[in-house]
């Protein structure tokens, strides 16, 4: 097992949300792997007010104490009106230099598969050095959650989930040399 550590980040905050749901399944597929060493982050626990608002210097220093202690990241993304959900665009403002020169994979769902929010994100974790890798599993709100609540992911995300965390891996280990 490398000592790499791969925070799993849930980028939506609303009441009854599902990213949860896909971040235990992501957790649990990871950790069957013992490769690494990874985590569940739920941004909802920082309680981070939108930048700039108010002062947050505790919550902000809570978080980029949090993302600091991470080598890569795998982020849960739900498509929100074609883009990220405002809480996660938030949180990845809220810091710099924690993000910088590491990995990321992404695990999206939405009608289409979150696919646009997913390249929305590529581009705003490109100008915060992160390197995003090109594997990608795209769960989509029709076949992959029983009744749109209830996750019951096919099989064949499996392969997207397992081939994306051999990228993250990859990645964050030869990124090391950077930071
Ligand atoms: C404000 C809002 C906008 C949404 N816009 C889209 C959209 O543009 N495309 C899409 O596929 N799903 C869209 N949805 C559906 C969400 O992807 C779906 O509700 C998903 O479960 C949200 O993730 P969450 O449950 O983790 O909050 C939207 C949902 C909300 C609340």
């Amino acid at each position: 097992m490398s000592n790499l550590k791969i925070g799993i980040i849930l980028g939506s905050t609303r009441q009854g949300r599902l990213s949860p749901q896909v971040g235990e399944w992501v957790k649990g597929v990871a950790d069957k792997r013992g490769d690494a060493s990874y985590e569940i982050v739920d941004i909802a626990d920082f309680k981070l007010p939108l930048l700039g608002e108010a002062d947050a210097t505790e919550q902000a220093t809570a978080w980029n104490v949090k993302l600091a202690s991470l080598d890569g990241f795998v982020f849960i993304v739900q498509e929100y009106n074609h883009s990220i959900t405002g809480a996660l665009k938030n949180a990845l403002d809220y810091a710099r230099e924690a993000w910088n020169n590491k990995a990321a994979g992404i695990v999206s769902y939405g009608s289409v598969g979150g696919a646009r929010a997913a390249e929305h994100l590529r581009g705003i974790l490109g100008e915060l050095s992160v390197a995003d890798v090109r594997i990608h599993a795209a769960l989509s709100l029709y076949t992959d959650f029983e009744n749109g609540s209830v996750f019951k992911p096919a099989d064949l995300h499996l392969t997207n989930v397992n081939g994306m965390l051999d990228e993250v891996l990859a990645w964050s280990g030869a990124l090391k040399s950077l930071r």
